[in-house]
């Protein structure tokens, strides 16, 4: 596996593969890689001649300066676990090489994201998807691969990168693949790392919740399910929702009725102590 630290690197990478006719995919992520990365590197291995991972932990897209501070970052594990998986090379940047000068110094780019972008993460973090756009379109202009790879955990994140490609008429296929999770149900994230044992064995509750809420949403309201969750998880002491919303998975508005769409989804996000955790359960899926 090729190590590459520049853009430059990747552009030649890239040129060199694409003149021998290889398809190229991307998966985007942010390091401290898990099972779910790996399934998302399988799936672009088998898709593609070349595969690029990218790991880059980008500063813009977080909106508290903690977070940021203490994201996990693994990058020899991260390294071995790509090689492992056959990933044709990784690309890891530093920040100044992803925005010269520092973010800050960035000519101001307003993507437009449309209303998915304005709910339940763009609401609670102000300025992420904003954040997730401009790193996730500067690295589609650097690779420019056929196809990118992102997981379903971060759903609502899958829509505003569709809106994002669409506005900004960037020509590439979106694949989104399904959550990994550990056996009790935990949804994979690099975040798991930095929860304390006793917060790792009550965080399952949150994947627990939303599944058994899927057989009572069968003989009960979006109301009454949206606050079973909600009252389930939050009698779990040490858990703390900080929104669920039962949404139409296309556009991710609220719906009131469970008749007013084919495709519903619900989306969690739970403070576990300091962790915030997201994950999220289909409550409907079209024919
Ligand atoms: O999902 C993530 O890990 C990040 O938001 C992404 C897509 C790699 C952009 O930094």
């Amino acid at each position: 596996m090729i190590i590459l630290r520049t853009v430059n690197d990747v552009r030649q990478f890239v040129a060199r593969e694409r003149g021998r006719q290889a398809s190229v995919g991307l998966v985007p992520t942010m390091g401290a890689l898990h099972e779910g990365h790996l399934s998302l590197v399988e799936k672009a291995v088998a898709g593609n001649d070349v595969t690029i991972v990218s790991v880059f932990v980008n500063p813009t897209q977080f909106n508290n300066p903690e977070d940021l501070a203490t994201y996990p970052r693994k990058e020899e594990d991260d390294f071995r676990l790509l090689a492992e998986a056959g990933a044709t090379a990784v690309f890891a940047p530093s920040v100044e090489e992803m925005y010269p000068g520092g973010p800050e110094a960035q000519p101001v780019h307003t993507f437009e994201l449309g209303t998915a972008a304005e709910v339940m993460e763009g609401k609670y973090r102000p300025g992420h998807f904003q954040g997730v756009a401009q790193v996730v379109s500067l690295l589609f202009r650097i690779v420019e691969p056929d196809r990118a790879y992102f997981g379903e955990k971060d759903f609502q994140q899958i829509a505003v990168i569709r809106n994002m490609i669409k506005s900004e008429g960037i020509n590439v296929e979106i694949v989104a693949c399904p959550i990994k999770r550990a056996g009790d149900g935990l949804a994979l994230s690099s975040r798991n790392a930095l929860l304390t044992p006793a917060q790792r064995s009550i965080a399952p509750s949150i994947h627990a919740a939303l599944k058994e809420s899927v057989e009572f949403s069968r003989t009960h309201s979006i109301r009454q399910t949206h606050d079973y969750v909600v009252d389930r998880i939050n009698a779990v002491e040490g858990l703390e929702v900080e929104y669920f919303e039962i949404v139409d998975a296309r556009t991710l508005q609220k719906i009131d009725e469970w008749e007013e769409s084919p495709w519903i989804v619900g989306c969690i996000t739970v403070y576990c102590g300091k962790v915030r955790l997201i994950d999220n359960m289909a409550y409907r899926l079209p024919d």
